[in-house]
Parts: structure tokens; sequence; C-alpha cells
């Protein structure tokens, strides 16, 4: 299966929160990890680390760097970039997402917040413009809804490797397995 990671840009200091929630929707969806753009948030950096360190999986958050070097470094290694955008091609009306899965390659997926530079949306920067639908919503939904179609569902039944935590799903109440009761299940 193609790997699959997610470009953050456009992060201010006011979007922690919502960046977070990008770095956790990306983890629970898939995705290997996520690059934040441009600008390191350590407040960030240290909520997502402290998920991956407490609910286990392999997961990276790198920061900092130029989003045009993630690009052309994702590129030169043999992998394709999809831009999420309202403007795009309908993934439910279209088939942009058959072609592309049809081109087997590891996927970067950007997601912007404000509003982007045009270069997104040129060939030389995005191999495809995706819509998921063609409402403006936000970067968490659309990441998920595309990580979601991409994987078919079978994300949501992964393990995560060396979790200390792990939820035992109930129809009502909460029921979790801590590090100690998880060694013994295994
Ligand atoms: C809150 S939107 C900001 C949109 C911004 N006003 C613009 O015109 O580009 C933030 C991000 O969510 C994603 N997004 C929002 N709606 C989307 C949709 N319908 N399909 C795909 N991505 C979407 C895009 O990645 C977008 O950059």
């Amino acid at each position: 299966m193609p790997k699959v990671a997610v470009l953050r840009w456009g992060h201010r200091k006011r979007d922690e929160r919502l960046t977070t929630h990008v770095a956790l929707t990306a983890r629970a969806f898939g995705a290997e990890g996520v690059y934040l753009s441009d600008v390191k948030d350590e407040t960030v950096k240290k909520s997502v680390e402290k998920v991956v360190e407490r609910w286990g999986g392999k997961f990276f958050f790198e920061m900092g760097k130029p989003w045009r070097e993630i690009v052309k470094e994702w590129k030169n290694k043999g992998g394709i970039v999809v831009h999420l955008t309202a403007y795009g091609e309908n993934i439910q009306t279209s088939d942009v997402l058959a072609r592309i899965k049809s081109t087997g390659k590891d996927v970067l997926v950007i997601v912007g917040s404000q509003k982007v530079p045009a270069e997104f949306f040129s060939e030389k920067v995005s191999d495809f413009n995706v819509a998921i639908g063609n409402q403006p919503h936000s970067e968490c939904s659309s990441l998920a809804v595309f990580l979601d179609r991409f994987f078919e569902g079978k994300e949501l039944e992964r393990e995560f490797e060396n979790a200390k935590i792990k939820v035992v799903p109930q129809p009502r109440g909460k029921k979790v397995l801590k590090l100690k009761n998880l060694n013994q299940a295994l």
C-alpha cells in the first residue's frame, strides 16, 4: 500500500488547536506523519507527540522546512502531490481518486489554512487538485474524507503498536486497557 504524508501549510499561532487536529486526523486515518511547513510550533509538536506516546503507532511530526523543499524532496523520491481544495476535481463526481490510486505512488496531501498560494494549483506543485465536494469546509474534514476513501476504511481497524492505552469498544460507557493490562493481554 502506498504511503501517505500530510503537508500542513499556513499555520499561525492562533491555529494551534486546528493544526493539532490536522495531525491527529492524519494519524487516526492512516497517514505516516505531518510536515508543518515554514514555521515551528513547539506546543503543537508536544501535543502530537504526547498522543503518539500514549496511543502508540509510528507517526512523525516535522516542522519548519519551507513547503517548496518538502514538495521537491517528495517528488524526487518518486511520490505524487495531492492538494485538497474546494476548487478541485470532485472526489465523488469525477474519477480523480481512481487516477490517484492507479499511480501506485506515495502521496503527499497538502492542506491549507488561509488562502493558499496560487502555485499550489499548478502542475509544478500538485499532480491533482481534489475537492471533497465543492463547498468550503475545513482542513480536518477534507483530510479525513480523503484518507478514508484512499484507504477504503481499512485504516479504522488498524492496531497501533506499543500503545499504552487502548479502547475496548463498548455500546455504552468507556472501557480502556492501560499499559499493564495491555502487556498482559498481548
Ligand atoms: C478553511 S479552508 C480555507 C480556504 C480558503 N479560504 C481558500 O480560499 O483557499 C482551509 C483548507 O481546508 C481544505 N478544504 C476546505 N474545503 C475543502 C473542500 N471542499 N475540499 C477539499 N479541501 C477543502 C483546503 O485544504 C483549504 O486550504
